[in-house]
This record gives structure tokens, sequence and C-alpha cells, in this order.
């Protein structure tokens, strides 16, 4: 049997989760260099004043809504030159060409953007694909939060079929669900809860 490198088997890993209860999760997704690195690439981003309040909807529907969400994103350029994002982008890359080799699941291209909870931010429940455009198949996490623990809250709250369970954004781990399928919200955070948020399409 073929041995397995780091990110094959945090691939594994997920796909297990979502295959046998609708969602995977794992710790160390990224190596903790490489999400330390990450981190600072945000933050130095954030900094410059990049990020703009996130929206909910698509196209010309996108709205502000701060009841719903009021955390702030910024988009990765798809083609961005930067060496981390390119490293992270490529990562997102052999995940989709594993998905596909393994699972069948004809996925062709994908859209991540950075986010930042400030403290007493949230999102509130909701799914990830639009109405009129299901494209989105897959949506993918990572958390860039060293030292966090229950009480800075900003957990992840999935709405599974028969039960929800809570997760906490740690740095490296990474979260993985169909898009359409899971219902999910951000709990207010206490503490500014940085993360990698996408989508793996169709
Ligand atoms: C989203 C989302 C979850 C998280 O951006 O759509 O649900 O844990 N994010 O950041
Ligand atoms: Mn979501």
């Amino acid at each position: 049997m073929a041995v397995l490198n780091h990110y094959e088997q945090k691939f594994e890993e997920l796909i297990e989760g979502i295959v046998n209860h609708d969602f995977g999760v794992c710790d160390s997704f990224l190596p903790e260099d490489f999400a330390r690195a990450l981190r600072l690439q945000l933050l130095s981003e954030f900094e410059q004043n990049k990020f703009s309040p996130a929206s909910i909807g698509q196209g010309n529907h996108q709205r502000q809504h701060l009841e719903i969400r009021n955390d702030c994103i910024l988009w990765i350029e798809p083609d961005s030159s930067n060496k981390l994002e390119r490293e992270f982008l490529d990562l997102v890359n052999n995940f989709i060409q594993y998905l596909n080799r393994s699972c069948f699941t004809g996925l062709q291209h994908f859209e991540f953007h950075y986010a930042c909870y400030p403290k007493g931010s949230f999102y509130r429940k909701h799914v990830d694909s639009f109405v009129n455009d299901k494209s989105r198949q897959f949506s993918l996490i990572v958390y860039l939060n060293p030292d966090w623990t229950e009480d800075d809250g900003g957990q992840l709250k999935l709405y599974l079929k028969d039960k929800t369970v809570e997760i906490l954004p740690l740095l490296g781990r990474a979260v993985c669900f169909p898009s359409h399928l899971i219902p999910h919200e951000v709990l207010s955070a206490q503490n500014n809860r940085l993360s990698i948020t996408g989508w793996l399409k169709k």
C-alpha cells in the first residue's frame, strides 16, 4: 500500500469524517510554522486596511447585514504570487485533485478569503450554497488562532441531522463539509478570531 504523506493523511481524515458523519475535522492540517506564517500574513494585510466588512448574498444581491454577520474578509487572488498564499492555494489544488481521484467529485474551481472576526462578532446560522448557484460543493475552513480556549468563544457550531457539534478555531485545524448540507454558525468571538475560509466548486 502506498505510504501517505502528511497532507494525504489529513485529506483522508477529512474525507473519512465527511463520509461517516457529514463533516470532517482534523488538527495540524497546516503544520504549525505554516499556520503561524499565514496568520502573520493575514494580520499584515489587515493592518494595511485591505479587509472589508463581509456581505451576504451573491452578485447584485450582496448586502451587508451586521445582524447576521459582522466579520471582515479579504479574498485571496487565485493567481496570487505571494509565496505563502501560493503554497496555501497549491495545497487546496492538491486537495481538489485528491478528492476528484478518490471520490469522483468533479471539482474544478475554488475561492478562498481571509476572515477576521473582531471581538464580539459572529455569523448567524446559514448554509454556504446560494439559491441560484449550486457551484459550491465543499466548505473548507482553516483556523489561525494560537492559544485559543473555550472562554474565547467563536466556536463553529454545526447543525447535523441528529445533533449539534461545536468546534474551537484552533491554529492549524481544518473543517470541511458539503456546502449545501450543513447549516452552521460562528458563535460570538471574545477575541480576534482569524481564519481562511473557502469553497471547492464545480
Ligand atoms: C463562512 C463560515 C465558519 C468559520 O464564512 O461562511 O461559516 O468557522 N465560516 O469561520
Ligand atoms: Mn458558512
